[in-house]
């Protein structure tokens, strides 16, 4: 049986959607059944209750369990909450676990978030489990978190300067986790995933503009100002502080290198922002919602 947490959440979520889409039968762990109506309804899929932070919960749903892709939210529990779950993994006889992390994970990394993905990947590695990480860049869909400066003021605010970054579409390191978890060979293996090109903001505007059909511009702020707008908008000042630090790191480029490698191991055509855009062109023209990807998911 495999395992895969976190499956109420934006990347959690597309990861199951892969599963039902391959007819391959998968257990999630949620922490409340209420909110995971959506993923009872696929006939492939499993749901049980746990809590990660809590190892007694989780007897349900480790039972049987051969492999885990193992995804939590990004907050300053993180770090515990990983580490307790694959202490609770090892105990209840799981063999490998695939660790969703993120891009340029380092112990040093001035990043919060990033850094505790580094020391999530030591601890792993170090259970005596076999372990694969999964090191995807900014997900495409962190954009539509911008829908409203974008319909009100046809404009995208940020504090990126000219720097460039290569957003992966959630979609496409979804099919990554499938095939992490279904073939041979990954074991003791880090995987780095980006999108197929390094975009400047402008170009990232354009191409939105391109897929609505009116123009969005990028205009570049302060991080002062960007900083500001997210604690408006219901962000804590934790996370707006760890935002300011990667943010820093973006704009000396840290992210503009594009890793193709992934997909073409894995054989998943590279998304193009400029197909994400298309798809989610309702949502961009501000008609649909964005499907969780508000800041109030980082809140938590
Ligand atoms: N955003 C990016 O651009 C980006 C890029 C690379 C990597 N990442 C990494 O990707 C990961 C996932 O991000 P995401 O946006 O998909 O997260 P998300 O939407 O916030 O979802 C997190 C999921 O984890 C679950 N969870 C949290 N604590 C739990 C616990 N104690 N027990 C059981 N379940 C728990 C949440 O369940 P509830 O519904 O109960 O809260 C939710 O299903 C994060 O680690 C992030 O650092 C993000």
């Amino acid at each position: 049986m495999i395992l895969v947490t976190g499956a109420t959440g934006l990347s959690g979520s597309a990861v199951i959607r892969e599963f039902a889409r391959q007819q391959t039968p998968v257990r999630t762990l949620v922490r409340s059944s209420a909110k995971a109506h959506d993923l009872e309804l696929l006939p492939t899929v499993e749901v049980v209750e746990g809590d990660m932070l809590r190892p007694r919960t989780l007897a349900d749903a480790l039972s049987g369990v051969e492999r885990v892709l193992l995804i939590s939210s990004a907050d300053q529990q993180m770090l515990e909450t990983q580490c307790a779950f694959i202490d609770a993994a090892r105990k209840a006889g799981v063999r490998h676990i695939v660790k969703f992390s993120g891009l340029n994970s380092a112990l040093d990394s001035p990043f919060l978030f990033t850094r505790m993905h580094a020391e999530i990947e030591r601890y792993l590695e170090r259970s005596g489990l076999a372990w694969t990480h999964l090191r995807p860049s900014q997900f495409m869909q962190v954009y539509l978190r911008e829908v409203p400066t974008i319909v009100a003021e046809s404009a995208l605010f940020l504090p990126m300067e000219d720097a460039k970054l290569a957003p992966v579409d959630v979609e496409d390191i979804a099919k990554a986790a499938f095939a992490l978890l279904h073939t041979p060979g990954h074991e003791g293996k880090s995987y780095e995933m980006t999108g197929p090109e390094a975009l400047s903001m402008t170009e990232i505007a354009e191409q939105i503009s391109l897929a609505i059909g009116k123009t969005v511009r990028y205009v570049n702020i302060s991080q002062v100002e960007r900083k500001r707008a997210l604690l408006a908008a219901g962000v804590p000042p934790y996370f707006a502080d760890a935002l300011d630090a990667q943010g820093s790191e973006r704009r000396k480029g840290a992210e503009a290198v594009v890793h193709p490698e992934t997909h073409a191991t894995l054989q998943i055509r590279p998304t193009t922002f400029a197909e994400f855009a298309l798809r989610h062109t309702a949502a961009f023209r501000g008609e649909s919602g964005h499907f969780g990807v508000a800041w109030g998911m980082a809140q938590k």
